[in-house]
């Protein structure tokens, strides 16, 4: 079998604009309590990828100190500086002494393949060289957004469009690729696009237009971080569909837990009930509280007589007295509680860029 090097992309600028501010860094999200690019490093272990090379950018200290040499993954992690985030292909350019002549699976460090890509880096080892490169597409319900390709009846790649104002199918482009080293050949012809960055579908594309035959898989359970909390808490729900139970806690007679639920060490429920699939960070305590359906909670926290339900709570927040949350992204730290005293008012300390929607 041959040897597939990984090359996974967490470069790109910080995004203040988002509305959970504890990491710049996008591919460093929690999703179920645990890093976006965790996943997908993971994936790329579990096909048997072991060199991997990681492009960092303006959050490269977060990146590297999350992940260090790649050891906790089984990997050996070479990082490759990118100072400006000029484009996918860019990096693909700026990885070719890592890449040498390999064969190779592009990895963007926040896209989620829920099933992993095991299967489909076995069928491009199988099928090269007939193919020179693989894509993976997912159907999506609003492909202007993303890149789009259109396919002959082989699944044989046509054509691809980025952002398509009239898209030609619905299969997005999923952010994991599979080339051998004609890619180097098509990313030393292309031009920066109008956007100015090197764009990997314009490589493909000039690989096609030479005659080269690209692969197409489809796949299901893609997510793709769109930097919107409904899109965060839509991300989370998919993970949390695949949990395995775990009970590291303890859980007093009053507590029950339900169906699916990662209770994590040093949880201690008091007269609460937590309705799975749900995840309770370690050391977080519930008292009188009810956790319902695909909600995350980080590490250390405290609920007291809250209810919440389709929620991401980072680590270090406490909630008291609030009844009841759904749909809400909390960040690292923060505390919402009853008003005790008068007067009766809503009194609130909001960071930046922060949404509240009050009844
Ligand atoms: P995005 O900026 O999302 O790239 P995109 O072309 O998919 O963006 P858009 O949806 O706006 O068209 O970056 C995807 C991943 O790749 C993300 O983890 C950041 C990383 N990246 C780099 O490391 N270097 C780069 O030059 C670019 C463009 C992205």
């Amino acid at each position: 079998m041959s040897k597939l090097k990984g090359l996974v992309l967490a470069g790109g600028t910080g995004t203040r604009l988002r509305p959970i501010t504890h990491t710049s860094a996008k591919q460093l999200v929690p999703l179920a309590n645990k890093p976006i690019l965790f996943y997908g490093l993971e994936s790329l272990r579990e096909a048997g990828v072991v060199e991997v090379g990681i492009i960092v950018g303006e959050t490269r200290n977060e990146v590297m100190s999350a992940i260090g040499d790649g050891s906790a993954f089984g990997l050996d992690v070479t990082y490759i500086g990118q100072d400006e985030p000029l484009g996918l292909a860019h990096c693909v350019a700026i990885a070719r002494e890592f890449l040498q002549e390999s064969d190779f699976v592009m990895f963007l460090g926040d896209n989620l393949i829920k099933d992993g890509i095991t299967e489909f880096a076995n069928q491009f080892r199988a099928r090269r060289p007939d193919v020179v490169a693989e894509i993976l597409l997912a159907k999506v319900a609003d492909p202007h957004r993303f890149g789009v390709a259109e396919l002959d009846s082989d699944k044989q790649v046509i054509r691809l469009v980025e952002k398509p104002k009239n898209p030609p199918s619905d299969l997005a482009l999923v952010g994991v690729y599979f080339f051998d080293k004609t890619i180097h050949e098509a990313v030393a012809a292309i031009k920066p696009s109008s956007r100015g960055e090197l764009e990997i579908t314009d490589a493909i594309q000039w690989m096609i237009d030479n005659g080269k035959k690209i692969g197409s898989q489809q796949i299901s359970g893609y997510w793709k971080d769109l930097g919107q909390p409904e899109a965060l808490l839509e991300g989370n729900r998919l993970v949390l569909e695949d949990l395995v139970p775990k009970m590291a806690g303890t859980c007093d007679e009053d507590s029950i837990i339900d169906g699916r639920v990662v209770v994590e060490d040093g949880v201690r429920l008091i007269r609460s009930r937590v309705r799975g699939p749900a995840i309770i960070g370690a050391g977080t305590k519930l008292v009188d509280t009810f956790v319902g359906p695909f909600t995350s909670i980080g590490a250390g926290c405290e609920l007291i007589s809250t209810e919440l339900e389709n929620c991401i709570v980072l680590q270090g927040s406490t909630i008291e007295g609030v009844s009841r949350l759904e749909g809400s992204v909390l960040g690292k730290s923060v505390t919402i509680r009853k008003r005790q005293i008068l007067p009766r008012a809503t009194r609130l300390v909001v960071g930046d860029h922060s949404i509240i929607e009050l009844i």
